[in-house]
């Protein structure tokens, strides 16, 4: 039971089509009775594809939309295959994630995150920064190192921090089904709100119905970025009822 305001972050990754938003309906039925919606922000973020036609479908509501990625180049340029923050915020996205792992993954440095979420907020852009360790640096005890130089590096100059939201993300959570443990977990947030202050720190990983109460129990995550389950209405309904009553 809480009464913060809480984000819900509803990251569809490489899923979803136009019949996809059909599902959407009982999401926004629930969210427009939802008595506890001003303590909550819910954003989308739907393949690139969808950006714009979901932007349609939650015209009416405070459901908010964001992208999965964007390219470092703040201006229109020579990039096959590339989509920038302003591009995106002109279909609709007030968000962006950037630094996701599954990214990371593919060759993201820090120092691109860094220019990317500069250029985002140039763009007038909202970012979602992701950060998390692998299970062999947690397993070598390397996780506090390993986050810090995320944020040390991935911030690096700026300075507009109400404009950008952490995502703490252990790597070996995702998709897993494992969450780390509560003690760890409330020692983890507050060393990245200790390192990086004044900023927001949500949890993503695994959240699911059945895991949700045990996370609203640690009392510092201001939030969740939720994969898997938040494709599944009922599931993300579930979720944020639960985080309320
Ligand atoms: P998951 O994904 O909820 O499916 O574990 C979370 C994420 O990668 O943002």
């Amino acid at each position: 039971m809480t009464n913060k305001y809480m984000y819900f972050i509803a990251n569809w990754k490489m899923f979803g089509s136009l019949n996809s938003l059909k599902s959407l309906d009982k999401f926004i039925k629930f969210f427009k009775n939802f008595k506890k919606n001003t303590y909550s922000k819910i954003i989308y973020c739907p393949p690139t594809t969808l950006i714009n036609p979901m932007t349609k479908k939650f015209k009416k509501t405070q459901i908010q939309i964001g992208a999965q990625n964007c390219h470092e180049n703040q201006n229109y340029g020579a990039f096959t295959g590339s989509i920038n923050a302003k591009m995106l915020k002109s279909v609709g996205a007030t968000y962006v994630i950037i630094g996701h792992s599954e990214n990371r993954k593919e060759g993201e440095t820090d120092k691109l995150i860094n220019n990317k979420i500069k250029s985002a907020l140039k763009s007038g852009l909202k970012v979602i920064f992701c950060i998390g360790e692998t299970l062999k640096e947690k397993k070598t005890k390397k996780t506090k190192k390993l986050l810090s130089k995320q944020i040390t590096l991935g911030l690096n100059k700026i300075k507009n921090n109400k404009n950008i939201i952490i995502a703490y993300e252990p790597i070996w959570s995702i998709g897993s089904g494992l969450i780390p443990k509560k003690k760890e977990l409330f020692e983890t947030i507050n060393f990245i709100k200790k390192k990086a202050k004044n900023y927001k720190v949500l949890y993503g990983g695994s959240v699911n119905p059945k895991n949700i109460n045990l996370l609203n129990l640690i009392n510092n995550i201001d939030g969740y970025m939720i994969g898997g389950a938040s494709q599944d209405p009922k599931k993300f309904i579930d979720i944020i009822k639960k985080t309320y009553n």
